[in-house]
């Protein structure tokens, strides 16, 4: 067993946390307080291959690893989680879902663009009221010989207005159920679709998210991803992707609050030491610490099963539901070792706590990856 990285893996790495470093940092605190969505950013991380990193180099994508993709993904969240998910639903949700289910010519028209970074993709599945129940999809794709005509809400859609391409999961055949269900290609700009207003959220808040109407929103035949009905089965394996690099946006977010406390932990005094020298602050590093490397180590399995060929949907459920859960308990255990310093937006843990709550819930709630896990244990 080989617990090292390449060094491949390695530079796209440090290519990450150098712009992360550099240019994240800077305006990380007043893209949250505005919720201004951060163009520029995305426009340069395009530029470096990361849109489209995952995506082989014949459909103008990096041609990198996932096992890489999850690094770069921990880097940018490391500093702004607003980007680890703009990076993250691009390559593993709309871009994926293209690659492995669509045509050449599908993959030569909204592909390539996705890829190379010129547009960014949003994957529309959630419903008002489809959450966690997926399958009771009310979005109507109805077939109307050569297109199809949709109706209905999507809701929680990331990069829903910077986004020219979606990727829709809608009803055709309702007696058939989850089996009736389609993937289709939507350009944003057709006619019939409107936005909800940006949605004003706890955390994430610089990712552009909105509800979806369409309103007798025609879509051409040939934009059908995959064979008919085939549509909830293709979203269900894209999210097993999704939720590998969920888990490294939460990894990222984890980190990024540890190394926080731990250098406040080093500087601050108190009782005349460094507070790192109590011992109630060194066990809550102690745990910190212990909790993200397993993390990490189940993020990058994920990854790697899925590099291999191997199933991985398992090993997903549990990276997504064990980096949720320790995003959640690292930042919060850094707002408390700052103290009264965490609860102000200059020491930044407190953002990070408010963007790892959303880990735990999309791209499938922690008890949808207990589920998940539940049910493979069941049928071992
Ligand atoms: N791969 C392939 N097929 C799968 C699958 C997988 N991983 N999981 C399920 N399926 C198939 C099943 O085989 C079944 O098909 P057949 O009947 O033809 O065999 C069908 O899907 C239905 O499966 P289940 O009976 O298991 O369905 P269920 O109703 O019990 O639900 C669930 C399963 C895992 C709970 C699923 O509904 C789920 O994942 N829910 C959460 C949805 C979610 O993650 N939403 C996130 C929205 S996207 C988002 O957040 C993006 C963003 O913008 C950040």
């Amino acid at each position: 067993m080989n617990f090292e990285f390449t060094e491949e893996q390695l530079m796209i790495q440090q290519a990450a946390r150098d712009y992360a470093e550099r240019e994240l940092i800077k305006d990380v605190i007043e893209r949250d307080t505005t919720c201004e969505f951060p163009t520029q950013h995305v426009k340069a991380i395009s530029e470096l291959g990361f849109m489209g990193m995952t995506v082989d180099t014949k459909y103008e994508g990096g041609g990198m690893d996932t096992v890489s993709y999850v690094l770069a993904v921990e880097e940018f969240s490391k500093v702004d989680a607003s980007i680890g998910v703009i990076v993250s639903v691009n390559n593993s949700l709309v871009c994926y879902e293209l690659e492995e289910f669509g045509t050449e010519e599908q993959k030569d028209k909204y592909l390539k663009p996705l890829a190379n970074g010129t547009k960014i993709g949003a994957f529309l599945l959630s419903e008002p009221d489809a959450g966690s129940d997926a399958t009771s999809q009310r979005t109507t794709a109805e077939d109307k010989g050569d297109y199809y005509l949709v109706n209905g809400t999507k809701n929680w859609i990331t990069s829903a207005n910077c986004a020219s391409t979606y990727i829709l999961i809608a009803q055709t055949h309702p007696d058939k159920k989850h089996r009736g269900i389609n993937a289709l290609i939507v350009d944003k700009d057709s006619p019939g679709i409107s936005l909800g207003p940006h949605e004003d959220k706890m955390g994430m808040r610089s990712s552009d998210t909105h509800s979806v109407m369409f309103n007798d929103v025609k879509v051409p035949k040939e934009n059908r991803i995959g064979d008919d009905g085939f549509g909830f089965k293709m979203a269900m394996k894209t999210l097993e992707g999704g939720r590998v690099g969920i888990a490294a946006q939460a990894v990222g977010i984890a980190q990024g609050a540890y190394e926080r406390a731990l250098q406040y932990a080093q500087e601050r005094k108190a009782f005349g030491t460094e507070i790192i020298n109590h011992q109630a602050i060194g066990f809550k590093l102690a745990e910190m610490h212990t909790r993200i490397e397993a993390a990490q180590f189940f993020t990058v399995k994920a990854a790697w099963l899925k590099d291999q060929g191997m199933p991985y949907g398992t090993a997903s459920a549990m990276a997504k539901y064990w980096a949720g859960e320790t995003a959640m308990y690292v930042t919060t255990e850094a707002v408390q070792i700052h103290g009264g310093y965490g609860y102000v937006k200059e020491y930044h843990v407190e953002r990070m706590m408010r963007d790892a709550k959303l880990t735990q819930i999309y791209e499938g709630t922690s008890e949808i990856q207990q589920i998940i896990i539940a049910r493979a244990i069941m049928n071992d």
